[in-house]
Order: C-alpha cells, then structure tokens, then sequence
C-alpha cells in the first residue's frame, strides 16, 4: 500500500520538498506496517506453540513466592518469559533466573527491564523456543500456558527434569505430577 502511495503521489509534479516528505511518510509507513506484520506472526507462533502473551497478575506472583519454598540460589526457568516480569521478580527474591522467549519483541523489551533493573548478572533472557531447551539443570520451572501443550509439556518434565524438580503451573493442570501445593489459580507440582 505504502508503495503504490508512492508510485501514485510520484506520476504527478510536486514540489521536491513536498515529494521528500511524502516520501518520508511512506517509508515509516512501510517500516511500521512490517514491523506490525513481524509482531502479528509472532503472536500467532507464539499462540500455536505455547500460550499467548498474558502476563501472571502480581497476587498471583505473590501466591507463587508464598508457595515455593527454594533454598536461595536456587536455579529456575521460566517457559515463555513475555516482558520479564517473573524473571526480573524472582532474581530480585535471590533465585537464578532463565528465561526463554519465543517472540523477540518481548525478550527486547525483558532485556531492557532487566538492564534497568541492574539483575543481569543473575538472570538471562534468550530467544529461543522452550521445547528446544534442556530441562535437567534446573531446580524448578515456571509456566504459563495453555491446555492443549500440558501433555507434551508433562512429558518433557517428565524426561527431562531431575527428580524433586518443583513445577510452578499458572492457571493449568497437570495430570501426572505430584500436587504439593495450590492456591489462587497457582499449583506447584513436584516431579518425583
Ligand atoms: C501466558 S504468557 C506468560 C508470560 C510470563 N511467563 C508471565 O507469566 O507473565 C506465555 C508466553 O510464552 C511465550 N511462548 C509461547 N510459546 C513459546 C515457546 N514455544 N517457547 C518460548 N516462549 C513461548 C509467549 O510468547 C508468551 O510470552
């Protein structure tokens, strides 16, 4: 559209000043419309191969913290880490954070909260796909998702998770873990 506009405005003689600026405006036009189409394809991506972008509300987040009971230290990942809002809050607890975003949008912008807040040092946020990650490392996971990934996900867990490693779920359930405490929308799971 941004191109035809300039073909159109080009076929008729204007003033070359005036000609910049309507080229100036097609430009930014066609750079915000491809950043849009980027966006939307992530949104979408992200919807199939996860959750889409919704972030853990802060009573829910504070059930979280009132749940856990990790020694400090303690390394975590989180599976969808959107703007960096759990990663930023549980570093800031004394835990190690992992974050893994799918949508780049989201992990510039974690990226940047994280920088503000001086925490990168114990956090890090990549672009990268969760079910590309290796799970055994880490003492828990955090997850926000939605119902049609939590088979393959448990079974992920399931294969790759050390045993005692705790299973923070946001709003969803799995069949086969352990159940060990629940409260507000937020179940902590641990594998055995
Ligand atoms: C429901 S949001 C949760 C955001 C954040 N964890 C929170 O609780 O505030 C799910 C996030 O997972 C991301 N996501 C979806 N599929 C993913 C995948 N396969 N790998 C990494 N991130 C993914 C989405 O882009 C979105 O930011």
């Amino acid at each position: 559209m941004p191109v035809l506009c300039l073909i159109i405005f080009q076929s008729f003689p204007v003033n070359l000043d005036v000609l910049m600026i309507i080229n100036i405006f097609a430009f930014s036009l066609s750079v915000l419309f491809t950043i849009f189409i980027i966006y939307f394809f992530f949104m979408v991506y992200s919807n199939l191969s996860g959750a889409p972008f919704i972030l853990t509300s802060n009573a829910r987040l504070s059930k979280v913290l009132e749940l856990i009971k990790l020694p400090n230290g303690s390394k975590i990942a989180e599976l969808g880490s959107g703007n960096g809002k759990v990663v930023a809050t549980l570093t800031q607890k004394g835990y190690f954070v992992t974050g893994f975003e799918i949508n780049p949008f989201l992990v510039l912008l974690a990226n940047l909260k994280i920088r503000k807040l001086n925490l990168q040092n114990n956090c890090k946020i990549y672009w990268k796909s969760f079910w590309n990650v290796d799970l055994s490392s880490f003492d828990a996971i955090y997850v926000y998702g939605i119902p049609h990934i939590v088979d393959r996900l448990e079974k992920k867990i399931v294969t790759e998770c050390k045993s005692n490693t705790y299973i923070i779920s946001i709003g969803f359930h799995f069949k086969n873990l352990i159940k060990i405490s629940k409260g507000d929308g937020v179940t902590i799971y641990q594998k055995q």
